[in-house]
C-alpha cells in the first residue's frame, strides 16, 4: 500500500538481544515500521517491550551487552538508499546529529557537569564540521534557545546543575537541532517534567516542527501527548510490533487486541460511560522460546491458533499505512473488555 509521506527511515525486521545471565533476552523481535519525510511517529507499549533498545539501535548506540541479531535500517539520504546497520561506526558518525539525532530517555543527565552548556554545543558542531567558526555556532545556538523560549545568555554560560530539569530537557532539544537533522528521536521527552512544563515542551515540539519540518520519533507513555502529536502510532508488545495505525484509526478503531487495550486503559472525562479498564496480566519473559502470540494469555480475542503460531503483520482497514499483527483483530470500533 502506498504511503502518504515519502519514506526516511525503514524498519525492517530489526532484532535485538542483550546477552544476559539467563540466556539471549529477546529484547527487540522483527521490528518494522516506516517514517516518512515530516512524518511524526508514537512509539508506545508498557516498559520493558523494547521501545528504547529500537530507538537507540536506530542510532547505533546499543550498550556492549546488546546485539542486532536481524534485520535492515534503510534511511534515504537525499533519496539514496543506506542501511544504517551495515555502515562502520566512522562511516555513521557523520550522519548522526546532522541527519539523525536522538535525546535520550532521562537524559538530562547526559550533559557533562563539568562543562558549560555553551562548551558542550560548540562540541557537538565541532565533531561534524571543524570549517564553522565559534561565533556562527553560537549565533545558531542562541536563536534555538530563544525558539525554545530560554534565554541564550544565561544557558549558554551556565554549568547543567544551574538549569531546572524543565531548562535542561528544552536545552537537549535544542542541542538535537542544532545541526538541522531530517529525524529527531525522543524518548520519553516529558517524563519526569511536572505537568505545566509538560505542556509547554509539548507545544514547543508542535511549533518546532512546523517551522523545521523535520521527521520525529517519539516515545511516550501519554497517549494524550500522542494524540496531539502524532501523525502514526506505532504499538509494541514483547518485543514486537504489534500495530501500525495512522492516529485517528489508532483512537477510534484499534484493530490489535493490546492497543484497544491501551486506548481503554486511558480516564477519559467524557460523557460516554466507558470504564476505563485494565489490561490484566503481565508481559512474557523475553528470556524463554516463544510460541504463538506473545500477547495471547492476556487476550480476550485468544483463538486456538494465538497459542500455536506467531501472527504476521498485515494490511488492515481502508487506510495507507495501517497493519496489524493478530490472528483475530477487533473490527471497527469493538472494544475488547466491554462486555466482562
Ligand atoms: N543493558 C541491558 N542489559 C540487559 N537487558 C536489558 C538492557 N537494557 C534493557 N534490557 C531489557 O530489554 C528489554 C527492553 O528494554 P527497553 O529499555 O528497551 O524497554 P522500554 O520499552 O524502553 O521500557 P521503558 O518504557 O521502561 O523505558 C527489557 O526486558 C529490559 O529489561
Ligand atoms: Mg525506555
Amino acid at each position: 500500500m502506498k504511503e502518504k509521506y515519502p519514506p526516511l527511515l525503514q524498519v525492517e525486521q530489526v532484532s535485538v538481544c542483550y546477552n544476559t545471565k539467563r540466556g539471549a533476552l529477546k529484547a527487540v523481535s522483527g521490528a518494522s515500521f516506516t517514517i516518512g519525510e515530516g512524518e511524526s511517529v508514537a512509539l508506545i507499549g508498557e516498559s520493558g517491550c523494547g521501545k528504547t533498545t529500537l530507538a537507540t539501535a536506530i542510532v547505533n548506540a546499543l550498550p556492549m551487552a546488546a546485539s542486532i541479531t536481524g534485520g535492515n535500517l534503510t534511511y534515504y539520504k537525499d533519496g539514496q538508499a543506506v542501511n544504517l546497520l551495515k555502515l562502520k561506526k566512522n562511516q555513521l558518525r557523520p550522519l548522526l546529529w546532522s541527519e539523525i539525532s536522538m535525546v535520550f530517555q532521562a537524559s538530562q543527565s547526559s550533559f557533562n557537569p563539568v562543562r558549560k552548556i555553551k562548551t558542550q554545543f560548540l562540541d557537538t558542531v565541532r565533531t561534524h564540521d571543524r570549517s564553522q567558526s565559534r561565533e556562527e555556532i553560537l549565533n545558531r545556538a542562541s536563536g534555538l534557545l530563544r525558539v525554545v523560549m530560554l534565554e541564550p545568555e544565561k544557558v549558554l554560560n551556565a554549568y547543567p546543575h544551574e538549569l531546572s530539569g524543565g531548562m535542561k530537557q528544552r536545552t537537549l532539544i535544542a542541542l538535537a537541532l542544532l545541526l538541522q537533522p531530517k529525524l529527531v528521536i525522543l524518548d520519553e521527552p516529558t517524563t519526569a517534567l511536572d505537568l505545566l512544563t509538560q505542556e509547554k515542551i509539548l507545544r514547543l515540539l508542535k511549533e518546532l516542527k512546523k517551522q523545521y519540518g523535520f521527521s520525529l520519533l517519539f516515545i511516550t507513555h501519554d497517549l494524550g501527548i500522542v494524540s496531539e502529536l502524532a501523525d502514526k502510532v506505532v504499538t509494541m508488545y514483547a518485543g514486537k510490533t504489534v500495530e501500525t495505525a495512522p492516529v485517528r484509526a489508532f483512537f477510534q478503531n484499534a484493530r490489535h487486541p493490546y492497543s484497544i487495550g491501551l486506548v481503554d486503559a486511558i480516564p477519559r472525562l467524557t460523557l460516554d460511560n466507558r470504564p476505563v479498564i485494565s489490561i490484566p496480566g503481565t508481559p512474557p519473559d523475553m528470556v524463554s522460546e516463544e510460541r504463538g502470540c506473545a500477547f495471547a494469555p492476556r487476550c480476550s480475542r485468544c483463538i486456538p491458533i494465538c497459542q500455536e503460531k506467531v501472527p504476521h503483520s498485515g494490511a488492515v482497514g481502508h487506510m495507507d499505512g495501517w497493519y496489524c499483527a493478530c490472528w483475530n483483530p477487533a473490527s471497527r470500533g469493538e472494544h475488547i473488555g466491554k462486555d466482562n
